[in-house]
C-alpha cells in the first residue's frame, strides 16, 4: 500500500498569520509543510527566507509534538547559499530547479552535506535527462504541473506524462525516492496524479483557500485511497 503525503504550501496561507496557518494545517492532516521559497529572479515573485522557516519550525508540530518536515521548494538562482540558509534555518528536504544552479551534482552534494534530504524539481517544459547522472543521489523528484511563481493556476496536463516518466525512472532505479507533484492539486485531479505515479502532492489554493482546511484533506485522501 502506497504511503500518500498532502504537503500544502504556505504561499496560499495568510501571510499576517503564519504560525498559525502552520499548527492549522497540521492539525487538519498536512503530512509536510511546503515552502515555495520565491527570488524575483528565477521566477517574477519574491516570497520568503530563511528567516521565515526559522520562525515557523517550532510551529511545524503536531498536536502531540511530532516535528512535521519542512519541504523547502527554492524556486531562486543561484541556489547553493540560499539552500545552505534554510538547511541552518531547519529544512528537512531541500528541492531546487537544476536549471537555477550552474553544477547540479555539486549543488546536490552540498544539500547533503548539511544534513538535509534533496530533491529535484522539473518545469512543465523542462527534460528530465539530469536525471540520468544524479538519480542515485536524491530523495525527491518535484514535476511541476504549473509554470513557476504563483498559486492558484490551472493543472498542465502534460505533466501526467511526465509524472509517468519520472515513475518508470524511479522503480527501475529501485531507491525509496518521492515523486512529488506541485501545481493545480485539487480533490477532483488528485486521483488521476497519483494514478500516473505520484505519491506526494502540494496543494496551496486548494486547501487554504477554503474554511475548513481538515475537510478538503479529508476529501483528497478519500479520493487517494480509491486507487
Ligand atoms: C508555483 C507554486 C504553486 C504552489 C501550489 O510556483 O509552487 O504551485 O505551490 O499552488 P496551487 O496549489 O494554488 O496551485
Ligand atoms: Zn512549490
Amino acid at each position: 500500500m502506497k504511503t500518500y503525503r498532502i504537503a500544502p504550501s504556505i504561499l496560499s496561507a495568510d501571510f499576517a498569520r503564519l504560525g498559525q496557518e502552520v499548527q492549522s494545517v497540521i492539525a487538519a492532516g498536512a503530512d509536510w509543510i511546503h515552502f515555495d521559497v520565491m527570488d524575483n529572479h528565477y521566477v517574477p515573485n519574491l516570497t520568503f527566507g530563511p528567516m521565515v522557516c526559522q520562525a515557523l519550525k517550532p510551529h511545524a508540530k503536531t498536536p502531540d509534538g511530532r516535528a512535521v518536515p519542512i519541504d523547502v521548494h527554492l524556486m531562486v538562482q543561484p541556489v547553493d547559499a540560499l539552500a545552505a540558509a534554510f538547511a541552518d534555518a531547519g529544512a528537512d528536504l531541500i528541492s531546487f530547479h537544476p536549471d537555477a544552479s550552474s553544477h547540479v551534482h555539486r549543488s546536490v552534494q552540498a544539500i547533503q552535506s548539511k544534513g538535509c534530504k534533496v530533491g529535484l524539481v522539473f518545469n512543465p517544459a523542462e527534460s528530465m535527462d539530469v536525471l540520468d547522472w544524479v538519480i542515485e543521489e536524491i530523495d525527491l523528484i518535484l514535476i511541476m504541473s504549473v509554470n513557476p511563481g504563483f498559486g492558484g493556476q490551472s493543472f498542465i496536463d502534460s505533466a501526467l506524462r511526465k509524472i509517468e516518466q519520472a515513475r518508470k525512472r524511479i522503480d527501475a532505479c529501485g531507491r525509496d525516492i518521492r515523486l512529488e507533484v506541485d501545481g493545480g492539486i485539487k480533490v477532483d485531479n488528485i486521483r488521476r496524479v497519483a494514478d500516473a505515479g505520484a505519491d506526494t502532492f502540494v496543494a496551496g489554493s486548494a486547501i487554504f483557500g477554503k474554511p475548513d482546511y481538515a475537510s478538503v484533506i479529508k476529501a483528497m485522501r478519500k479520493e487517494l485511497a480509491h486507487g
